[in-house]
């Protein structure tokens, strides 16, 4: 049997490399076919590169766009490729635009398709990603849940049992194989800083950055943040970030220091050596939660409850003294968390299932 594996954005390809990794181990014959929704060699080809994955059989160079063309241009190319090679299932990851256009054009062929990471739900249709989610999830014919959790909602949702399967989420099995390869990189040494000592910040959501008075009034909290404890705040700022800055007129008091996005080891060594992380990112809930960091997430919802139930991160928003005070509610509590996103094996038992 042939699999083709759809994937487009940086937490596609890291979320997915397990995965492909355990293709390649049981002799799983498969294709990567990439979208091209992300394409700069720092969102995109570091990744194959740093783990070592085999490129892709087809890139259709999308790119950005709006959300209808975008999606659009990729259910166009999608289609044309599963049509001349006939796989006979098809497999997604998470909730980006990639995930929604390969569901569509995977099941109007007939071809089986599964969801990795489904069941997700931050009941805010605003975002494009809950609606990739919720029709990524009933459109598929095996959805992969991450946590019982997830497998409740799906079931919720009038969806039959048969078709969901708890699996853990892929995120722990790729910290998990990659930790000790990390540790070899000197990523702390090189920015010049020191363990413990840093906050470390990610913020990329379209309902926070593509608005002027919300992305100020973030950055704003971030930096109080900072200067309330003291403490230096990195920011590897995502593409979309800073063409917004750029675009809106932003400026900051220097007190954050901006880098360019990193590749995942280094990511990992930011993430396990800082004392406190700010975010909006979905993965980085996850991975500061398997890493046991504290996290603070700078939205008013999320997707991955599993975090908060855990005690290792608490939901913001984005007003200053909000942020200030979770940080501190986050810094003075228990670290001793559970995490409830499995035990590393997510992929195996995916790829045994399909
Ligand atoms: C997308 C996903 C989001 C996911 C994120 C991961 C959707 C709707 N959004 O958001 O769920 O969390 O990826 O990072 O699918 N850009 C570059 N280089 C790139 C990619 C993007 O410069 O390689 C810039 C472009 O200016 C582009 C903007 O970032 O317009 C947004 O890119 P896009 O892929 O549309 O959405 P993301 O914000 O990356
Ligand atoms: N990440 C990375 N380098 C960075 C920032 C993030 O490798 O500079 C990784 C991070 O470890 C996580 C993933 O990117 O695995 C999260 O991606 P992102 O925040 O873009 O998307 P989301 O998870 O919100 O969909």
């Amino acid at each position: 049997m042939t699999l083709s594996i759809i994937l487009g954005t940086r937490p596609e390809i890291i979320k997915m490399s397990p995965v492909i990794r355990e293709c390649q181990r049981i002799g799983l014959d498969h294709f990567i076919l990439h979208t091209g929704q992300h394409y700069s060699y720092n969102m995109d080809r570091v990744f194959f590169d740093e783990l070592k994955l085999p490129y892709t059989k087809y890139n259709l160079e999308v790119g950005s766009g709006a959300q209808g063309e975008q999606t659009a241009k990729m259910m166009m190319g999608i289609e044309k490729v599963l049509m001349k090679e006939k796989p006979e299932a098809v497999l997604v990851q998470g909730d980006t635009n990639t995930v929604l256009a390969g569901v569509l054009a995977a099941v109007k062929l007939g071809i089986k398709t599964g969801h990795v990471e489904a069941g997700l739900r931050s009941y805010d249709r605003r975002m494009p990603e809950e609606i990739n989610r919720v029709l990524a999830d009933h459109c598929s014919d095996q959805l992969f849940a991450p946590t019982e959790k997830c497998k409740k909602t799906l079931l919720g949702e009038g969806i039959i049992e048969d078709r969901i399967h708890v699996t853990g989420n892929t995120i722990v099995d790729a910290v998990y194989q990659n930790r000790k390869l990390a540790k070899e990189r000197n990523t702390l040494e090189e920015l010049e800083i020191t363990p413990g000592e840093y906050f470390l910040v990610t913020v990329h959501r379209q309902e926070n950055v593509d608005d002027r008075v919300r992305f100020s009034k973030l950055l704003k909290g971030v930096e109080e943040v900072g200067k309330e404890f003291n403490i230096p705040v990195i920011y590897p700022i995502h593409p979309r970030s800073k063409k917004m800055m750029q675009e809106l007129g932003i400026k900051t008091d220097g007190n954050i220091k901006f880098i360019d996005p990193v590749m995942f080891l280094d990511f990992l060594n930011l993430e396990n050596g800082a004392r406190l992380v700010l975010t909006d990112s979905g993965g980085v809930q996850e991975e500061t939660c398997i890493l046991g960091v504290p996290c603070v997430t700078l939205r008013d919802n999320t997707e991955r409850p599993e975090t908060l139930d855990a005690g290792s991160n608490l939901l913001s928003g984005i007003e200053p003294g909000k942020i200030i005070e979770c940080a501190h509610r986050m810094l003075d509590g228990n670290k001793g968390w559970v995490n409830p996103f499995g035990d590393g094996k997510a992929a195996e038992r995916i790829v045994k299932l399909i």
